[in-house]
C-alpha cells in the first residue's frame, strides 16, 4: 500500500537530477559555441552554418520562339498541325497563331532560370541533373566523412541521362557546360561526374579532352550505388534544357576548342551531306531509305547545279578525331537525313544552314513519327521525335520537314517528285 508514494518520490528525484545534469552539459557545451557564432555573425548558428558553405549564382534568360518548321507541300504542312507536338505547343503561340513568330518559351524555370551551385562538404545521391532539381537535394551535405562512399576534393556534377552517348552529351551535357565550363579551367583539379553507360562514345571523349578533361584523371563514371562527396561541388544543373542562347554558346565551344576561327571560312561553306543510315551502322534498325539510288542522284544533280560537295555521311565509317567532324559540319550548307541521332550532328553547323529531317510514321498512327508510336495520338505528351527539330531552330537554322510513312519493317521510300520539290525551294 505504501509503496507507490515512494516509487513515485524516487522517480521524482531521478528525473531532477537528470534535469540538472542534462543543463549543465548544455551549459557547458553552448556557451563557448554562442560565443563564437557573436563574433562571426549575429545569425542563428544552424542558418549560418548552412549558409557558410553555400553560394549561387543565378541569371535570367530572355524569353524565345521556335518557329515552325518550313513545309514544302501541304502534306508536310497537314502532316505536323496533326502531330501531338502541335497540339501541345500550339496553346503556347501569341494570339492564338503560331504561323507568324512560332511557339514562345518564357517559363521561368524551365526556360530561362539559369543557375551554378557551390556547396561545400556537398553530397551527390543520384539525383537528375535538370531544372527539377530539389532544392533540399541541391544543399544536401555530409557531416561524417564516411557519409559518402568516396569523397573528392573538387567535383562537378554533368549526370545528365545517357551524357556518355554523342547525341545525349550535345542535347543535355552541351547547354550546361556552356555556362559553366569556366569552372573546369579554374578549378583543373575537378572531378567530372558523368552517368555511367554501356560505353563512352570516342567522340565525346575527345570532347572532353579538348576541354581539359582527361578521362583517366577527372572523369567518373558515376553509378546508382554510389554517394560522392566533395569538399566543393559544383551543381550547373539547374538550367534549362533549350535556350538558343545555350545552344549557340555550346556550338561557339565546339568550334572554338576544334581551333575553327569563324570568320576566315564562310567562302567555304559548301558541303551538301546526307546522313546516311545503313543495317549496320543504325542501333535501332528500321527507318532505311529503300530507294536510296534515285534518292542519292536527286542529291547529286542538285549539288552540282549549285557547286556543292556532296558528302555522304556514315559515322561508323569516321575514324577521324572529332575536331574533323566539327569542321565538316561547320561548312555545311545542307544538311540532310532520315531522323536519326546522328543528325544531331548540326550542332556544329552554322545559323542559316539548311536542314531536312525525313520523318517516318507510321500509317496506323499517322499524326506521330515512328520514334514515339507508343503513344496514342489522343494521349497528348512531348515526344522525342520533335528533339531534331527543335535543336535546328535553337541553333538559328533553316529546318524542312519531310513526313513519309514506313512500311512494315519501318522503312521507307522518299517519294523523289516531293524531295525534288523541297530542293527547289532552299
Ligand atoms: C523557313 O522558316 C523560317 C521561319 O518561319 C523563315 O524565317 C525562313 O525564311 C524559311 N526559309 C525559307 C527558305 O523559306
Ligand atoms: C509568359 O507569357 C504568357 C503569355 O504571353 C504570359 O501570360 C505570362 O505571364 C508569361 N510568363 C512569364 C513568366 O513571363
Ligand atoms: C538568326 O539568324 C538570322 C538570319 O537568318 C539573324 O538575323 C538573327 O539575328 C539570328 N538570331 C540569332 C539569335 O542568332
Ligand atoms: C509522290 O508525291 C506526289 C506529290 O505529292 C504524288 O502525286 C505521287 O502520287 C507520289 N508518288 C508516290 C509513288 O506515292
Amino acid at each position: 500500500m505504501y509503496f507507490r508514494p515512494i516509487r513515485l518520490f524516487k522517480l521524482f528525484i531521478i528525473v531532477i537530477c537528470i534535469i540538472i545534469i542534462t543543463y549543465e552539459i548544455y551549459r557547458l557545451l553552448l556557451r563557448p559555441r554562442k560565443k563564437l557564432s557573436m563574433i562571426r555573425n549575429t545569425d542563428a548558428s544552424s542558418i549560418l552554418l548552412s549558409k557558410e558553405g553555400f553560394e549561387q549564382h543565378s541569371y535570367t534568360l530572355e524569353s524565345f520562339y521556335i518557329s515552325l518548321p518550313n513545309f514544302s507541300d501541304d502534306e508536310a504542312r497537314n502532316w505536323f498541325y496533326s502531330s501531338s507536338y502541335y497540339k501541345i505547343n500550339s496553346k503556347k503561340c501569341p494570339q492564338g497563331s503560331c504561323e507568324e513568330k512560332g511557339v514562345y518559351f518564357n517559363d521561368t524555370k524551365e526556360h530561362l532560370s539559369v543557375n551554378i551551385f557551390l556547396i561545400k562538404n556537398g553530397l551527390y545521391v543520384n539525383d537528375d541533373c535538370g531544372y527539377n532539381y530539389g532544392n533540399d537535394a541541391i544543399q544536401r551535405t555530409f557531416k561524417n566523412s564516411d557519409e559518402p562512399t568516396i569523397i573528392y576534393d573538387k567535383a562537378i556534377i554533368y549526370t545528365v541521362p545517357d551524357g556518355w552517348s554523342f547525341q545525349h552529351f550535345l542535347d543535355g551535357i552541351g547547354p550546361k557546360l556552356s555556362h559553366s565550363k569556366s569552372y573546369l579551367q579554374k578549378y583543373p583539379d575537378a572531378k567530372v561526374i558523368i552517368i555511367q553507360g554501356v560505353r563512352f562514345d570516342r567522340s565525346i571523349k575527345e570532347i572532353w579532352s579538348m576541354l581539359g578533361v582527361e578521362e583517366s584523371e577527372r572523369i567518373i563514371h558515376y553509378s546508382p550505388h554510389m554517394k560522392i562527396g566533395a569538399r566543393l561541388l559544383i551543381n550547373p544543373c539547374i538550367t534549362p534544357g533549350i535556350h538558343p542562347r545555350l545552344w549557340q554558346d555550346a556550338r561557339d565551344m565546339y568550334w572554338s576548342i576544334s581551333g575553327i576561327s569563324k570568320s576566315s571560312s564562310n567562302s567555304e561553306r559548301n558541303n551538301l551531306i546526307y546522313i546516311q543510315r545503313t543495317p549496320t551502322n543504325a542501333m535501332n534498325g528500321a527507318r532505311l531509305i529503300l530507294n536510296e539510288e534515285p534518292f542519292i542522284n536527286i542529291l547529286r544533280d542538285y549539288c552540282s547545279k549549285h557547286s556543292l560537295n556532296y558528302v555522304q555521311y556514315d559515322h561508323s565509317k569516321d575514324k577521324d578525331h572529332i575536331r574533323s567532324r566539327i569542321e565538316l559540319f561547320y561548312n555545311a550548307k545542307v544538311i540532310i537525313g532520315v531522323h536519326s541521332g546522328a543528325l544531331s550532328n548540326m550542332n556544329f553547323a552554322q545559323s542559316k544552314t539548311t536542314i531536312i529531317e525525313i520523318m517516318p510514321y507510321k500509317s496506323s498512327s499517322s499524326s506521330l513519327p515512328m520514334t514515339c508510336s507508343m503513344y496514342r495520338v489522343d494521349d497528348l505528351r512531348a515526344c522525342a521525335g520533335y528533339i531534331l527539330y527543335t535543336q535546328a531552330r535553337l541553333l538559328n537554322q533553316s529546318y524542312w520537314i519531310l513526313p513519309i510513312v514506313v512500311n512494315d519493317e519501318g522503312n521507307l521510300n522518299v517519294n523523289i517528285t516531293r524531295l525534288q520539290k523541297l530542293l527547289d525551294q532552299i
